[in-house]
């Protein structure tokens, strides 16, 4: 049976205004691709001299101050920080395309549980635009940064994405778990893009990157509404549902694919032993239980917003993945 609905403001997150006219009712004059010239050329950058800028966070690679790479020539880091941003392009690609998209999808028709008023439905398909523009900036910076370092594309594949996907598979609820995934992700991507503003990027990638941030953060307070506007409509059963896979979820989508760098730094020449210890030290369940709770911290907000952790089953559940205390 379905609870009766006692306010439609829950948190100040969902109004009857937002209901009807959506979250991005102006996204004709906001969002990048309605707005936004296409600034992301990339051009080689000079090895010597630091102020032609990373190719990515420095920040996001902890493993370069590991002491086995001590020494590495400047060229050689900014192969790696170069090869990490095409991994990181090409995965984003995908992610918008299989992943995120098919969980606005369900939004968009209304087929979840829970009814979705037409303006938070328009900014579904609003969003699926957003992500499709973002697919095509990253596969393109991708592929320019690809060029200038003679990589081979290869059509990658990513075990994230797939595991995803095969966890959807089993879904009893598959539209509400396809939301979740997309709940998940688009609240988590937002704590990749924060490292950004401390780093002096090339410029083409900085443009590109800074973009798709602007139109992340409407994303990620989007997705955080739509899930207090369902979270009171849903059954107990669904509820139920939710907490068993939403640290699931939240676990896959910070689990690290080792095979990546040891491919990278193979290509580069770099000692095969060097690349296997570090993916062993990153990939440590302690390092992947840490990445996950502090990258989920928009996640786990949005829940606390909703009352989620009212209900002492879901705090157990929660405590035992090691996102909360
Ligand atoms: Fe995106
Ligand atoms: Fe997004």
């Amino acid at each position: 049976m379905k609870p009766e609905i006692v306010s439609a403001t829950i948190d100040g997150f969902v109004t009857t205004d937002i209901q009807e006219r959506g979250y991005f009712s102006n996204w004709n004059d906001d969002s990048v691709v309605r707005t936004r010239p296409y600034r992301y050329t990339c051009k080689s950058t000079d090895k010597d001299d630091p102020a032609s800028g990373d190719w990515f966070f420095p920040s996001a690679l902890t493993f370069l101050s590991n002491p086995l790479l001590a020494g590495l020539p400047q060229g050689q880091v900014q192969e790696i920080l170069a090869r990490n941003l095409i991994t990181f392009l090409e995965y984003t690609t995908l992610l918008e395309h299989r992943i995120v998209n098919k969980s606005v999808q369900f939004i968009a028709q209304n087929c979840l549980p829970v009814s979705i008023p037409h303006g938070m439905r328009m900014d579904a398909l609003r969003v699926y635009t957003d992500e499709g523009y973002h697919a095509i900036m990253s596969a393109d910076v991708a592929n320019q940064v690809s060029r200038i370092y003679g990589i081979a594309q290869e059509n990658r594949q990513f075990s994230r994405i797939a595991r995803l996907e095969a966890m959807a598979e089993t879904f009893q609820l598959p539209t509400l778990g396809w939301f979740l995934i997309g709940f998940v992700s688009e609240t988590a991507i937002t704590t990749e893009f924060t490292k950004m503003g401390r780093t002096s990027l090339v410029p083409g990638v900085h443009n590109m990157l800074m973009d798709h941030l602007s139109d992340e953060w409407k994303h990620s307070r989007y997705f955080t509404g739509m899930f207090s506007y369902l979270w009171p409509r849903l059954t107990e059963s669904e509820r139920d549902f939710c907490a068993t896979q939403l640290p699931s979820i939240i676990h896959e989508c910070f689990r690290l694919d080792g095979s990546l760098l040891e491919r990278d730094f193979c290509e580069m020449g770099i000692d095969s032993n060097i690349a296997r210890i570090i993916s062993e030290e990153r990939g440590k369940e302690s390092e992947h239980r840490l990445r996950a709770r502090t990258g989920a911290v928009a996640t786990l907000h949005a829940l606390k917003s909703c009352s989620f952790f009212n209900d002492p089953r879901y705090v157990a559940t929660f405590t035992r993945y090691g996102l909360i205390d």
